[in-house]
């Protein structure tokens, strides 16, 4: 398709769409799912980015999608520093030969920490330089027959930190774009905080990392052919199976753990999806950076 020679960003506009194709059993594509970048110009993080996406337009998918945390930090920062982290992700991932989708992550809300020099009345402050720079927080759009919802788990509490919800206008927006989406029509769910997980089992965190009205939103995903929901947040890889009814794939990260390694023993990679027809593969990519990561700390060790 031309389109795919031209880097973009996708910016969304519309809040539902047409009724979708059913998605016919020969049409095949791929989409990457890149997720917790955390860019930044410290730490060779703009390396590390780069190579990622050099390794996507190898790969050549149709598009790419991201899981939020595009940058560190705007949630504590000054508008010079914040506006220099949205400007060098806006660049670099202009260099993706086909569009982006981004979703955003709780280090992309902008000013919405104590520590921030910013307040609450700045006109960017929460999501506003995100919808400066990348459009609606949330949105969705359709390709070969399915449909790709992406969602905003993120809003802020009284005291000043990130609270991990739905919020009831997002959730009225969700039950409209789910009318007007065929029952038969495949559907994958991007999310930044996860919904299902087995992080705060295995890490004994309580229920503090899911989002807390996901019930909600699965509630009404029922009588549709949920296929995926794409998660990220906890630099976790992780992969399962709901009933034979959906999955759930949490994308481990780009930035690992603050660029200076693992986070989790997870290595840092995206995830690479194979669709054909209703049905979908799925393979994590290591684009090399943690061998280039060794070789840097070696090279720079007395
Ligand atoms: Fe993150």
């Amino acid at each position: 398709m031309a389109m795919a020679a031209i880097p973009f960003i996708h910016i969304p506009s519309l809040t539902s769409k047409k009724t979708q194709q059913k998605a016919s059993a020969e049409e095949s594509f791929e989409f990457s799912f890149l997720t917790d970048i955390h860019l930044k110009p410290e730490m060779n993080a703009p390396l590390g980015f780069q190579m990622a996406i050099d390794k996507v337009n190898q790969l050549k998918p149709d598009f790419v999608l991201t899981g939020g945390d595009l940058v560190y930090d705007v949630m504590r920062g000054d508008y010079a520093r914040s506006e220099l982290l949205f400007d060098l992700y806006r660049k670099m991932s202009a260099g993706f030969q086909m569009p982006v989708y981004n979703c955003i992550g709780n280090h992309d809300l902008f000013a919405i920490y104590a520590e921030s020099p910013e307040g609450s009345d700045h006109p960017d402050y929460k999501y506003g330089m995100w919808e400066r720079y990348f459009g609606k927080t949330y949105y969705s759009f359709d390709h070969k027959g399915w449909h790709f919802i992406v969602l905003n788990s993120l809003d802020v509490t009284e005291d000043q930190r990130y609270r991990a919800i739905f919020q009831q206008d997002q959730l009225n927006w969700l039950a409209a774009d789910l009318k007007n989406t065929d029952p038969s029509t495949p559907i994958v769910v991007t999310t930044h905080i996860p919904i299902l997980s087995s992080h705060w089992q295995l890490k004994g965190q309580g229920g503090k990392v899911g989002v807390e009205n996901s019930d909600e939103a699965l509630r009404m995903l029922e009588g549709h052919n949920l296929k995926l929901i794409l998660q990220g947040h906890i630099h976790w890889k992780e992969y399962g199976m709901v009933n034979d009814r959906f999955d759930f794939l949490t994308g481990g990260s780009i930035a690992g753990n603050g660029w200076k390694g693992r986070r989790h023993n997870t290595k840092e990679g995206f995830v690479q999806i194979k669709v054909q027809g209703e049905e979908f593969s799925w393979s994590y990519i290591d684009h090399g950076w943690e061998d280039e990561r060794l070789k840097i700390q070696q090279s720079t060790t007395p």
